[in-house]
């Protein structure tokens, strides 16, 4: 029997939005670990990246930028095959509090941003008929939360377009899922926590592998969708949260 590869092949050439840190920069690492080209859009300079990264300062929310990047891989490298719509914001406020503006902001990146790049992506991928399009939901997208309603409303709509794409676009051999990360130590997070909007010890309480995700934890899944291992995996939303989701008790 041939032994199971679950690394991504090497050189892939990989686009990713929200590169610069937490879950985005940790994926970026993975893939470059096994060679591959990266290219990133995020709205701020991408701390110390290696020579040979592409790092590209925009807004996944503009579909020019998203087309331009795409753009630069195609001159670059001939084109994608791996575009990882990651980049993503959370707005925690009571919801009789949270203006129109806040709204906006945040289906503006969690939602249209993430069809830009899966639509940018596509269009390249569909007609070569091969390509990997991830995206970062979150356990908030699988349930939902007090004080969160435009992020749950989000990335449950993140899910869903998902799954729409994966019909859509699994005929032409090309794979669409999404990651659904619980609660892991990036600047977004612990933005939150800073300001008293999230407490650790709570959400390690509920998580029934003590302790907080790393953005290491999220890259590793996102690496394994491009490893031959995951051929068959299409149209998933899958938790990487230490059981979060599994326990639904108070205790
Ligand atoms: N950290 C968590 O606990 C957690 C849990 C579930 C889901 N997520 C999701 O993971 C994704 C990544 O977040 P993270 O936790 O790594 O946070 P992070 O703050 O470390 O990274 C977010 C990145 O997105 C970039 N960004 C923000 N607006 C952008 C824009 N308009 N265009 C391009 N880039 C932009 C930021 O500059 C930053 O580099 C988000 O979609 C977030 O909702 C995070």
């Amino acid at each position: 029997m041939t032994p199971l590869d679950l690394n991504p092949p090497p050189n892939l050439r990989v686009f990713i939005t929200g590169g610069a840190t937490g879950i985005g920069r940790a994926t970026a690492e993975a893939y470059a670990a096994r060679n591959a080209r990266i290219c990133i859009l995020d709205r701020v300079p991408v701390p110390n990246p290696p020579e040979d990264w592409v790092c590209l300062q925009g807004s996944a929310t503009s579909a020019d930028d998203t087309e331009q990047a795409f753009a630069v891989m195609d001159r670059r490298w001939g084109g994608v095959d791996v575009a990882f719509a990651n980049a993503g914001m959370a707005a925690n406020k009571p919801s009789l509090e949270l203006t129109e503006t806040d709204w906006q902001k945040v289906l503006d990146l969690n939602l249209t941003g993430v069809f830009l790049t899966c639509q940018a992506a596509g269009r390249r991928m569909v007609p070569r008929k091969s390509g990997l399009i991830l995206a970062t939901s979150s356990i908030y997208g699988l349930t939902a939360g007090a004080n969160r309603a435009a992020y749950t409303a989000t990335k449950a709509a993140v899910a869903n377009l998902i799954r729409t794409l994966a019909i859509e676009w699994g005929p032409s051999g090309v794979r669409v899922n999404a990651i659904a990360p619980g609660y892991v130590e990036t600047d977004m997070m612990m933005a939150l926590v800073q300001r008293g909007t999230l407490k650790t010890d709570t959400m390690k309480a509920r998580t029934p592998l003590p302790r907080l995700g790393k953005p290491e934890d999220i890259a590793a899944m996102a690496a394994f969708l491009a490893s031959p291992g995951a051929a068959w995996i299409n149209g998933a939303v899958i938790p990487v949260d230490g059981g979060w989701m599994a326990n639904g008790g108070p205790e």
